[in-house]
């Protein structure tokens, strides 16, 4: 994973997602997503999977909350994987690198915890950067119509296995 975006503020600071700061991240999750962010299919998989604190992080400028990307683990047919989602960096804040670092963090985070894939809903544009495809997620099953192009994966381990199947509680 190598990321080519303008440098972030000198200030950012990446930490663990903490509870007290749910209403700050709703706040900035509704700025960035607008009223539609509930009837995406990405919630439908939420409500399914585990939450992953310790994958999750939020970005800080100084005091001030600029971007979230929380992480979750759910099943993908019969393997355990990471779920990234939601995503977001506050529209103030955009194109400045944030997106990418908090990526790149949260992806590196589960690969330090021996996750075998991360996989998400979202733009191939933005996230085959990263090393997400479209053809390592095609054969899975999510809880809701989608564009399944926009169903992307990124393996972490060598030895994972391939994934196909439906969704389900891990
Ligand atoms: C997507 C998002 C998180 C990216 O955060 P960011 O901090 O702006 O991203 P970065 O600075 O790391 O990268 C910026 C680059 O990605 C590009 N980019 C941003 N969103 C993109 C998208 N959806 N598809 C393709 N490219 C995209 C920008 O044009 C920019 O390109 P440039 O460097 O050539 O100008 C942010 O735009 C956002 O919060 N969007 C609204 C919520 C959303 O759509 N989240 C993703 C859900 S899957």
């Amino acid at each position: 994973m190598s990321v080519d975006f303008c440098p972030p503020p000198p200030s950012l600071t990446l930490k663990n997602e903490q509870l007290a700061w749910s209403d700050r991240i709703e706040g900035l999750l509704d700025r960035a997503f607008g009223p539609g962010r509930f009837v995406k299919v990405s919630e439908r998989v939420r409500e399914i999977a585990e939450f992953a604190p310790e994958l999750s992080f939020c970005a800080f400028d100084g005091e001030t909350l600029v971007g979230v990307v929380r992480m979750w683990r759910v099943k993908a047919g019969g393997e355990t994987v990471v779920f990234l989602g939601p995503l977001a960096v506050d529209p103030d804040q955009q194109s400045a690198g944030v997106g990418g670092l908090l990526v790149e963090k949260a992806c590196a985070a589960a690969k330090a915890a021996g996750e075998a894939w991360v996989v998400l809903v979202g733009d191939a544009p933005y996230f085959q950067r990263f090393g997400f495809t479209a053809a390592d997620a095609a054969a899975i099953r999510l809880p809701g119509p989608v564009d399944q192009t926009r169903v992307q994966a990124l393996k972490l381990r060598a030895d994972a296995a391939p994934l196909a199947g439906p969704m389900s509680r891990a």
